[in-house]
């Protein structure tokens, strides 16, 4: 009997020390995977062509898919025995959640979100002009051209699909004998933010929207192989293994609750600025209903800011003060930073100021698209932000 539990005893403490390497060793491992992937994403942002660095992205996919797989494997057999600890229980939770990706999958979704941001963001829209574009207004002239051109192509001044038919076209103009050429979000959102001439903000949304259908296929592609490794890992589909991360059982409660609250101040804003849109634009606004989309400043019709002007007595330039001041971006990011820290939070690391990137001077081919990113070393925490691009 002594024996016996002299060797139980043994046999549980050893047992334990082993659990409590194995849990160090997953730290220690996720830390090295995470910066590695982190260093990987983050030269992919700065130079998404750079030479070889898809092979090595490959490779530690592989690698990372493999040794996740194994852990959880070894996790689950230990919480079927259980003997881990409610700490190791949860940790081991949190650590195999989600979707379960076989490595072909991952390639795939890698490559299939290259895809997708590609195309995104070589958007490029080109109409026929015969003048030389300096200004906005000059871009506006010619989209207002080109308009008219096809509509007195289509011989009728009134029809309701005219906008979409220009749209249409406008995809098939070639490139050489097109002297207004509109590339990426940036052209695009600045018209939509310009722009106060209904037609052309209308053929800006509808073209916009017609070039990035070209996204569909590949997205649906995406959906279903997210779907494939959340059903794997017991998920109903991708949108059910998301929910589950924020571990709150009455999400939709909770979302609806919002809504409700903030529903009657949006009402209100929104009845505001129908009002003045519709002082600007007559009745292209309906006095009730909805806002036509494309009329909000920006081409999701998220970003109100450009109607400013229409609506408040005294709008303030915000790009006309910040000028005026000389800030550099390194002021601009200070006093960003004298926000958060004003509500708690520890000012930005030593390696932030010296490893973020604010200009293309250096990286000609980085993303415009602003990315902050945690590189899992010691205060490395950085921001890709080319201002101008
Ligand atoms: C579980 O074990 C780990 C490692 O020995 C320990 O750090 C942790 O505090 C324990 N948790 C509980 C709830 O006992
Ligand atoms: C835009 O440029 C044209 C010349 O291409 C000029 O005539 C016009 O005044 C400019 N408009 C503005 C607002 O600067």
């Amino acid at each position: 009997m002594a024996i016996l539990l002299l060797w139980l005893i043994f046999f549980k403490s050893h047992s334990c020390e082993n659990i409590y390497k194995f849990f160090e060793e997953i730290n220690e491992n996720a830390r090295v995977f995470n910066s590695i992937g982190a260093d990987i994403a983050w030269q992919a942002s700065l130079d998404p062509d750079k030479e070889g660095l898809a092979a090595i992205s490959a490779k530690y996919q592989h690698k990372k898919i493999a040794w996740q797989h194994d852990a959880c494997r070894t996790l689950k057999a230990m919480q079927d025995r259980r003997i881990l600890n409610s700490t190791q229980e949860r940790q081991a939770y949190l650590f195999c959640r989600g979707p379960k990706y076989y490595y072909k999958e991952a390639r795939e979704m890698s490559n299939t979100y290259e895809e997708l941001q590609s195309i995104y963001s070589n958007i490029q829209v080109c109409i026929p002009n015969s003048e030389q574009t300096t200004n906005m207004t000059d871009i506006e002239t010619a989209i207002l051209n080109y308009l008219s051109t096809v509509k007195e192509y289509l011989n009728e001044e009134k029809t309701e699909h005219s906008s979409i038919v220009a749209a249409k076209m406008a995809l098939n103009v070639h490139v050489d004998n097109a002297l207004l050429c509109l590339k990426g979000e940036e052209d695009f959102e600045k018209m939509m933010e310009f722009s106060r001439k209904p037609k052309v903000l209308e053929w800006l949304w509808l073209v916009w929207r017609e070039k990035v259908q070209g996204m569909r296929e590949p997205y649906k592609k995406l959906v279903n192989v997210e779907n494939k490794a959340a059903w794997r890992n017991g998920y109903r589909d991708i949108g059910a293994a998301w929910r589950e991360e924020l571990e709150l059982p009455n999400l939709r409660e909770i979302c609806r609750q919002l809504y409700r609250s903030i529903k009657p101040l949006y009402v209100l804003l929104h009845g505001v600025v129908r009002f003045f849109l519709r002082r600007e634009y007559g009745d292209a606004v309906d006095e009730r209903g909805p806002i036509p989309a494309h009329l909000l400043g920006d081409l999701w019709s998220q970003n109100w800011e450009p109607l400013a002007d229409l609506i408040l007595p005294n709008p303030i330039n915000l790009d006309d003060r910040i000028k005026n001041l000389g800030w550099s971006v390194d002021d601009m990011i200070k006093r960003a930073e004298d926000f958060y820290t004003s509500l708690g939070l520890p000012g930005m690391t030593e390696t932030f100021w010296r490893k973020s990137v604010y200009t293309r001077e250096k990286h000609k081919m980085a993303r415009c698209h602003g990315t902050a990113a945690d590189m899992f070393k010691d205060g490395d925490f950085r921001l890709v932000m080319p201002f101008r691009c």
